[in-house]
């Protein structure tokens, strides 16, 4: 799909990935932006750089009523939406089992699953009827390749993955387009807190090479230009899951020898 004349909501627009897909797509010609996020102040700061075409409105998106009233209000601004993409996400509690609580799993299981669930669910009516439309989610390459150091935050991007794996099956047949963005280690303000966490975070870092929110825009546009599920702006993360499939006892021996 290209970005050219589309509406486009995005999510977690108030910095790091969210902040560079909105100042990307209007730079390749969207017609309106939505910039939504928790952070109003930040999402306001992201549209006043931006220009005219985008408009800041706070939501939250653990929250299914805030993400039904995101796409009321993108709807009643701008008409059809075109383009979902559910970014925000929050870094979680390091640890397993042990370390972590009911609570921290609820709240990561709303903001990195149900708020794509939920986006989905609202938008897909409109999206079926003129059939096409396209559902972007960022997961992550724990969702592909799990992180040692943070349960919660790797299953539930393994299950941001698999939403997006079924919807594309599901409706792709209709014209409905699904991808998946899945970077490693992004300079962002969720990888410093992370630095400061844990040193797997650290280890992840050092393995993978840090790019910048940009070099992430970057490969959303190609993805979508090319309508590619899975979005991977780290070459690395291809070859990591080839020898996962490859080799899948390997891989595993691989990791705890990390540990
Ligand atoms: N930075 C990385 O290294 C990295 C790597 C892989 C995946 N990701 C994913 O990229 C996405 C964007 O993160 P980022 O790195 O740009 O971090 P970031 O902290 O710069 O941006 C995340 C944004 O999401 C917003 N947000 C958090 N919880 C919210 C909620 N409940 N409702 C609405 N907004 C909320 C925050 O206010 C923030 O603006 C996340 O889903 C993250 O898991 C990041």
């Amino acid at each position: 799909m290209k970005i050219q004349g589309k509406h486009i909501v995005v999510t977690g627009a108030a910095g790091g990935i969210g902040r560079a897909l909105v100042h990307r797509f209007v730079a390749e010609g969207a017609r309106a932006v939505v910039a939504a996020d928790y952070d109003l102040a930040g999402a306001q700061a992201t549209a006043e750089v931006a220009g005219p075409t985008v408009t800041a409105r706070r939501f939250d998106a653990g929250v299914e009523s805030d993400v039904k009233d995101l796409v009321r209000h993108a709807n009643d601004t701008n008409g059809r939406i075109d383009v979902f993409f559910s970014n925000a996400g929050v870094t979680g509690p390091a640890g397993g089992p042990l370390e972590t609580t009911d609570e921290d799993w609820d709240s990561l299981w709303r903001i990195h699953v149900m708020a794509h669930v939920w986006a989905s669910r609202a938008v897909l009516p409109q999206m079926r009827e003129a059939g096409e439309g396209y559902l972007l989610n960022t997961a992550s390459a724990a969702g592909l390749l799990t992180q040692p150091s943070a349960l919660p935050y790797t299953v539930t991007k393994h299950a941001a993955v698999a939403l997006a794996e079924w919807l594309s099956i599901t409706y792709g047949n209709e014209g409905i387009r699904v991808s998946c963005v899945c970077p490693q280690a992004v300079r962002t303000q969720m990888l410093d807190a992370a630095m400061g966490q844990t040193e797997g975070a650290s280890t992840v870092v050092a393995a993978a090479g840090l790019i910048d929110p940009e070099d992430v825009a970057q490969s959303v546009v190609d993805g979508m230009d090319a309508e590619r599920l899975l979005i991977l702006p780290h070459p690395d993360v291809a070859q990591r899951m080839a020898f996962k499939g490859a080799d899948h006892e390997g891989w595993l021996a691989d990791l705890r020898a990390k540990i």
